[in-house]
């Protein structure tokens, strides 16, 4: 094995790559900067949000973000920590995310899963659950706001079961709760965990550590807390599930982890433990099978598309994730979708807060490259073997449809154009019925505030203003079947038969009832959520 193979297989080992999942406000932005504090990577928590605002004053179309206050697009994080290379994919926070939040999962190796205490599962995890739980991959959870009243800690594990259907395993169990919230308890390790209420969570909080049976602890928790500790400790041991490392790397099951993001408390257990179970990245499937991540060629596939992050550069950014090998600023790589070569000469790195530009990455890291408009979800990028592709970004299923069109006629072109880069950026997805031609369309959005988007970016980067009328449609389903051999579809009232981009055949249904009802009324047809 070669020198530089090693260092390759090294810097694999200690990268770990996760998206943190949750409803808005349940504390991923409060849990993040709380990584990045243990990682020094920012010596005091609270500058992540007031960064968060100077970003917003760079992103220009993005103006609808800073009126209403949120984060529109998803961006990356790089940290260090104990000498793990720590790669954190954000989601966006507000309930109106984007095609781009479930992408982003497809790029990730496993996924935090942030829940309030108070609240139990919310509507948004839900959903980005049910990505993750698609392609397979581990999903931690993080009970957080254990500081405030919530609900039983048993309770909670209920939920996550009966709401998500998986099984779930407690890694850490919190003593008390609210404002007697004091620790954790590490059933790993058998050990308890006392927290310091220290500065507030402005800084790393300092613990006790110890045996559970040890008397210091009776007296530092009093007898009441301290039984309680023991009685819950004895339930769990017989009624919950048995920590199973190939169940949790599979998907199945999911260790729990109790903590408040705000005042540090469980922070770094959850960490420690997370970083000691999450798996390096691991081979990706491709169209020459599975790649090993210290392959030396390098090759990644680009997940997302982001416009104009700058005022200044109007050009767009692909961010690519790297599947394998060793990425050098200025390497010659094969796009392989459009069977050409290109340089990557100006790569970018998002470490801690900042972008700046890098020389090296590696498997697991995400870079963003300078777009002229070449790249579409989805590409591959491979140095050596210019026929690997890796396996597609499904289009997931919009849940707002509007048919829009141009106001002034004259600007068709422009409209048509604007639609159709748009739409290759993810923001939005096309539809239209068939025989009809460009002049309108149907678009389909994750989120409603898509559609704001689109309004604003057509006006201001196109100089069209469109016309737009919101269908009720909320589910679409893509018909595997090839419809020219089945024959005619028997269709509910309400449903519309319409084309996506590649001209495949989908159906617009306002209700889950009139899904069921097609099924029923044609023999054999195939439904799917998602299209590859
Ligand atoms: P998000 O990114 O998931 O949307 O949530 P974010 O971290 O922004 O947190 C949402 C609110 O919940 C914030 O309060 C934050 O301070 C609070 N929070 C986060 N973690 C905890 C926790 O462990 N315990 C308690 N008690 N609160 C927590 P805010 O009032 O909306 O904002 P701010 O003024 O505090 O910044």
């Amino acid at each position: 094995m070669t020198q530089q193979n090693l260092s390759l297989i090294d810097e694999v080992k200690r990268r770990r790559t996760f998206a943190i999942i949750s409803h808005p406000d349940a504390g991923k932005t409060t849990l993040t900067e709380k990584f990045l504090l243990y990682g020094g990577a920012i010596r005091e928590a609270g500058s992540v949000k007031s960064r968060r605002s100077q970003k917003h004053a760079v992103s220009d179309w993005m103006e609808i973000e800073k009126q209403r206050g949120i984060s529109v697009a998803s961006s990356v994080l790089q940290f260090e920590y104990n000498n793990f290379c720590i790669n954190i994919l954000d989601t966006p926070g507000h309930q109106d995310f984007s095609e781009d939040t479930y992408r982003t999962l497809m790029a990730a190796d496993c996924a935090v899963m942030v829940i309030d205490s108070a609240k139990g599962v919310e509507d948004q995890t839900k959903k980005l659950f049910h990505v993750c739980k698609m392609r397979g991959i581990p999903i931690f959870t993080f009970i957080n706001k254990m500081d405030r009243q919530g609900k039983d800690p048993f309770e909670l594990l209920e939920d996550i079961e009966n709401v998500l259907g998986i099984r779930s395993c407690p890694v850490n169990w919190p003593i008390g709760s609210g404002k007697e919230f004091k620790g954790v308890f590490n059933r790993h390790k058998n050990q308890v965990e006392l927290f310091d209420d220290g500065n507030h969570g402005q800084s790393i909080a300092n613990s006790i550590t110890g045996d559970v049976s040890d008397e210091k602890f009776n007296t530092l928790l009093g007898d009441a807390l301290h039984s309680k500790l023991l009685e819950d400790i004895e339930l769990l041991d017989i009624a919950g599930d048995n920590f199973d490392l190939d169940k949790i790397l599979n998907g199945e099951l999911t260790p729990v982890f109790f903590g408040s993001a705000l005042t540090n408390f469980g922070v770094e257990p959850f960490l420690e433990s997370f970083l000691e179970i999450t798996p390096p990245p691991t081979p990706r499937s491709s169209n020459l099978g599975d790649i090993d991540p210290s392959s030396d060629n390098f090759s990644g596939f680009i997940f997302k598309i982001q416009a104009n992050m700058d005022k200044s550069h109007r050009d767009r950014i692909a961010f690519l994730r790297i599947c394998s090998g060793k990425f050098e600023k200025g390497m010659t790589v094969n796009h392989v979708q459009r069977k050409k070569k290109i340089k990557l000469s100006q790569p970018q790195q998002f470490v801690a807060q900042d972008r700046v530009i890098i020389d090296t990455a590696y498997p697991g890291d995400i870079i963003g490259i300078h777009d002229p408009g070449i790249f579409n979800i989805g590409d591959t990028l491979s140095e050596k073997q210019s026929n690997l592709q890796y396996s597609g970004i499904p289009q997931f299923a919009p849940e707002y449809f509007a048919r829009v069109s141009t106001k002034n006629a004259l600007k068709r072109k422009q409209f048509v154009k604007g639609i159709t880069q748009l739409s290759e950026e993810g923001a939005i997805q096309v539809f239209k019925q068939p025989n009809s031609g460009m002049e309108e369309l149907i678009i389909g959005v994750v989120g409603v505030l898509q559609f704001e988007v689109l309004e604003y970016r057509l006006k201001q980067e196109y100089g069209v203003e469109m016309l737009m009328n919101s269908l009720p449609y909320r589910y679409v389903r893509w018909i595997e079947n090839d419809l020219s051999k089945y024959g005619k579809l028997s269709m509910p009232m309400d449903t519309l038969l319409v084309e996506d981009k590649n001209s495949n055949p989908v159906v617009l249904f306002q209700n889950e009832w009139s899904i069921r009802t097609l099924i029923e009324r044609n023999e054999n047809i195939v439904l799917k959520e998602t299209s590859l």
